[in-house]
Parts: structure tokens; sequence; C-alpha cells
């Protein structure tokens, strides 16, 4: 299975000039990549300009996407809209979503449109602390159950799950740096609750970690944290960044 590179842009960058250059520059460095899947997600509005620069490496993806298929919902986009820009992957449940109101249950319905659209989800789970307790491993578990209850067997292993503790989100205030241990103990926990749910079947599906990942610690995830694959934010931002890690990827999958 191929490892994958996820770039989530969030609300950046401000103008689409600046939006189609970079992705030009990101295009041009990823373009002797062989053994990695990359991804941009950059804003709605950037997608139908961003897809007909001609690239063959970098797939793009939305940072969100809505559960019903059409009508009155004032503001929201389904999955075929994205479909129909060619957009393969979608970003769902991520932290900064969370935090404005998104519950499990919601994740769940936009998972279950997003995957009917024919389309990807990279379904984002990870606590906001930890503590002594250990409480966090209960709660990235519902987190986990209830974004994928009523999800069919035969789709688990189309879904991405990214492991993002926000705790070491680059923009969350006081935040600390995790480790390839606390993401490979989290991504064992995670195989453990899928395969209990989905059988095996789950183990074809590829788990993510995200949070502050950089050109410098990109290897110790890949290498020692249990993942597939990486979805850097800010790192995302800055070409020669983003391509290092794409570099990285490579190197580790020969
Ligand atoms: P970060 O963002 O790399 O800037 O911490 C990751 C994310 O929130 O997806």
């Amino acid at each position: 299975m191929k490892k994958i590179i996820i770039g989530n842009w969030k609300m950046n960058p401000p103008t689409l000039k600046e939006a189609e250059q970079l992705f030009s520059v990101l295009a041009k460095g990823a373009s002797s990549s062989k053994k990695t899947e990359i991804v941009i997600c950059p804003p709605f509005v950037y997608l139908e300009k961003l897809s007909k620069i001609r690239t063959s490496k970098i797939k793009l993806g939305a940072q969100d996407a809505f559960y019903e298929e059409v009508g009155a919902f004032t503001g929201e986009i389904s999955g075929e809209m994205l479909d129909n820009l060619r957009v393969k992957y979608v970003i769902l449940g991520h932290s900064e979503r969370r935090a404005l109101g998104e519950t499990n249950e919601m994740v769940n319905q936009k998972i279950k449109a997003v995957l009917a659209a024919g389309l990807i989800p990279i379904l984002c789970v990870g606590e906001t602390a930890r503590d002594e307790s250990h409480d966090y491993f209960n709660l990235v578990k519902i987190q986990l159950e209830e974004c994928l209850a009523g999800v069919k067997k035969t789709f688990i292993s189309k879904i991405i799950i990214a492991y993002e503790p926000v705790w070491a989100i680059s923009t969350t205030p006081n935040r600390k740096d995790a480790t390839s241990a606390d993401s490979l103990e989290m991504a064992i926990f995670f195989k453990k609750i899928l395969s209990d749910k989905f059988g095996r079947e789950a183990s074809r599906g590829r788990i993510i970690y995200g949070g502050s990942v950089s050109g410098k610690d990109a290897g110790d995830f890949l290498q020692n944290g249990g993942v597939d694959g990486l979805l850097p934010g800010r790192a995302s931002l800055d070409a020669k960044k983003f391509v290092e890690i794409i570099k990285i990827c490579e190197v580790l999958s020969k």
C-alpha cells in the first residue's frame, strides 16, 4: 500500500493567485515522486482552478462536505459537487470543525454521503488534551465508533483515519510535540477497535498522523509511528517544507 501525504491548507492562502502559485511549485517539486500518494486540500473556492493545473502526481481533496445530496442548505457543498470537480478526497471531522459545533453524528452522516458520492473520506479523530487517568483512549474510541456507525464493512478499507491530537496541532495555544511513540500507541489502539468492529477488512485501511508534522519529524512518524501517511497543515503552505516531507516519504518507501 502506498504511503500518503495530505496537505491541509485550511483557510489559506488569501488569494487565488497565491493558491495557484503555491500549487504550481508543489506540482513541480512532486513531479519526480513515484511511491507516494500526494493530496492537497485547499479551500473550496480554489478547487476548480487548481484542478486545471496539470500534474499527474497531486490529487485534490476538500476540507468538508455536507451530508445531503441537494437542496435548501445555504452555504453547504455536496459530495457530488466535489466529484464533478474531480476531487477525490474529503477531510471530515477535523478538530477545527468540531470546535465550531460539528458532532460525531454529523461526521457519521458526512462519511456515508461522501462514500456514496464515490469519494474517499479522511476521518480526523483525536483528543484535545491528555489526562493522567488515560480517559483520552475512551474519547477517541467513542469518536471512532460513532463516526463509523453503520458504515458497511466493504467500505472500511476506503476510509483514511487520521490521528490528530489537538494538543499537538501547530495553532493550539501552549501546544506540545507528539512523539512517534504516541502515534504508534494510538495506531495500535485504532487497529484493534477497527478490527473488532469490521473484521479483517479493516487491516486494509490506512491510518495517518497529523499535528505539526515537519521535515524534522516526518521520517520518525513514518518509520516508528505505526502510520501509512501524514497530514501536515502549516508545512503544506510552504512548498519547500512540503516537498521535503514528500522526499522523506519517497526515500522510506524504497
Ligand atoms: P498542523 O495542522 O500541521 O499545522 O499542526 C495539522 C492539521 O490540523 O490538520
